[in-house]
């Protein structure tokens, strides 16, 4: 059951707890509405550094839990996701509960606060414990946000609306690959558009080859189950513009014949992850109304070797015409999403994301929680660039250098899908990339590290991560259309 989140001017009576804020050093709020046991919180090691908690029974039988907000300086919408976060967890065994940190805001816009106070406690509060006979999901079924006025409101509503979507794309990629294949995967974005009202059109695996996308078809063939192109439409009256959202969406990464080793495979069912982010987001345009149509294409395939295997050698046909060699049958993510790029082009975009899982060279540079961003257009990037940051995920720009562009000519074809040796995977694979998005301003995000979590964190937990959702909703919702120059 989804974490009700609801605003109210003032402290329910009935809640169970109530979380308020508490600045480094243990200061309090003048305003409070709730006298805290500063004493109490020294004994008990609560300093009020941001992410802390600490309970406090109080006399009716209720809870107070202090939470450390940092610095009154360096408040930041950050802090209020980590304070909802670690409300969350201190609240676990509750079922109604509210936050009062909103008087803590200072000069911070209290729509964003209320926005990221929801998102940092429904995110935190997630687990998949769908196989699970002995879990201890969160009892937490009510939170209110208190707190007046429309913009609490409409922040409170988006951030649990945004924070619904991040743990549909956690859910997706946590399914196992077993269960979550490219059929269901296609039948799960009829469902999401049926509900939310998008449109949905999906190609079955005699379609793909009809349309001539030769990348998805040729990693497809060595797999006993059938690839999917999935395409969702989102179209506002009065959209400014279009932008394509595009997600690989590997299933499972076996590598195929140039085969992982048994440890190099244990996490690939996370391959999806650029797929799952996308249709996610696709799942919350519609509730969050942003004035820009949008494109969701998702290429969806297991990656397996077989006796139809595509064999390292191989030459493959873009939709758009391009001819690739296959040397590495692991470097897979890029042939279908080549496809996908193709079709965006041919729709026409004013200008195109892509999310994958794409290599793991990208994590040797930039480690696990930070994505890299490529792209063919500075301003785009840019962009892209800021509403990661404002929507709390770490990217890093890389370059795509014309003089690496040699690294991938080919002997036989067009050009070949690796660079030769393991040295800047990261940016072989988005120069291959480039060669199919022509000049419509594209940004290319690789999210090999970030879209899974090694470890609990603030409000991430182990396992899917939902990574790129809340940067694509905060992208999609400033958008600015970009201008076609190349950079
Ligand atoms: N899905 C992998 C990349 C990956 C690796 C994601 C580890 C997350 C964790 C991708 O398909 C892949 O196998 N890439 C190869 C490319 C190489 C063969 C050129 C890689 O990074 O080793
Ligand atoms: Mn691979
Ligand atoms: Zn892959």
């Amino acid at each position: 059951m989804p974490i009700e989140v609801s605003v109210s001017p003032q402290v329910p009576d009935d809640v169970e707890v109530l979380g308020v804020p508490v600045f480094a050093g243990r200061r309090t709020l003048d305003n409070s509405a709730v006298e805290l046991d500063v004493s109490y919180l020294a004994e008990r090691g609560f300093e009020g550094k941001v992410g802390e908690a600490c309970a406090v029974p109080a006399d009716d039988g209720s809870t107070v839990v202090a939470l450390g907000m940092g610095e009154p300086d360096d408040v930041s919408a950050e802090t209020f996701r980590r304070a909802g976060a670690a409300f969350a967890k201190a609240a676990w065994n509750d079922t109604t509960a509210a936050i009062a940190v909103l008087d803590a805001a200072g000069e911070l816009d209290r729509g964003v606060v209320a926005e990221s106070l929801a998102e940092g406690a429904v995110l935190a509060a997630y687990r998949f414990t769908k196989y699970k006979n002995q879990a201890k999901p969160s009892k937490l079924e009510s939170l209110v946000v208190v707190g007046r006025g429309a913009k609490v409101q409409t922040g409170a509503d988006r951030g649990a609306r945004i924070a619904a979507a991040v743990s549909l794309a956690r859910d997706l990629v946590n399914e196992p690959a077993g269960a979550m294949t490219p059929t269901r995967l296609a039948e799960v974005a009829i469902e999401v558009g049926e509900r939310e009202g998008l449109a949905v059109t999906v190609l079955d695996e005699v379609a793909i080859a009809n349309e001539g996308l030769g990348g998805l078809q040729g990693v497809a063939q060595g797999s006993a189950q059938p690839p999917r192109l999935i395409e969702l439409v989102y179209e506002p009256p009065g959209a400014r513009g279009t932008v394509a959202l595009v997600g690989k969406g590997i299933t499972f990464d076996s590598g195929g014949l140039s085969i992982k080793t048994a440890d190099g495979m244990e996490t690939m069912k996370t391959d999806m992850s650029g797929a799952a982010a996308v249709l996610a987001t696709m799942s919350v345009l519609p509730a969050l109304a942003p004035k820009v149509k949008v494109i969701g294409i998702l290429p969806t395939t297991e990656n397996m070797p077989s006796g139809t295997a595509i064999k390292p050698g191989d030459v493959l046909k873009i939709r758009n015409g391009k001819t690739v060699e296959v040397l590495n049958t692991d470097a897979e993510g890029r042939l279908v999403l080549a496809d996908g790029l193709s079709l965006a082009v041919e729709a026409g975009v004013d200008a195109i994301v892509d999310l994958a899982t794409l290599t793991g060279a990208c994590m040797v540079a930039l480690g696990r929680k930070i994505a890299g961003l490529m792209g063919n257009n500075d301003a785009w990037s840019e962009q892209v660039g800021d509403a990661a940051e404002r929507a709390g995920e770490k990217v890093w720009p890389l370059p795509l250098p014309d003089d690496y562009r040699k690294l991938i000519d080919s002997e036989v074809a067009d050009i070949r899908n690796t660079g030769g040796d393991r040295y800047g995977g990261a940016l072989t694979a988005g120069l291959f990339l480039k060669e199919f998005v022509g000049d419509v301003p594209w940004a290319h995000l690789d999210i090999a590290g970030p879209a899974r979590s090694e470890e609990d964190n603030a409000y991430t937990p182990k396992g899917a991560s939902g990574f790129g959702v809340r940067t694509l909703v905060e992208l999609l919702t400033r958008y600015r259309k970009p201008a076609r120059v190349r950079s």
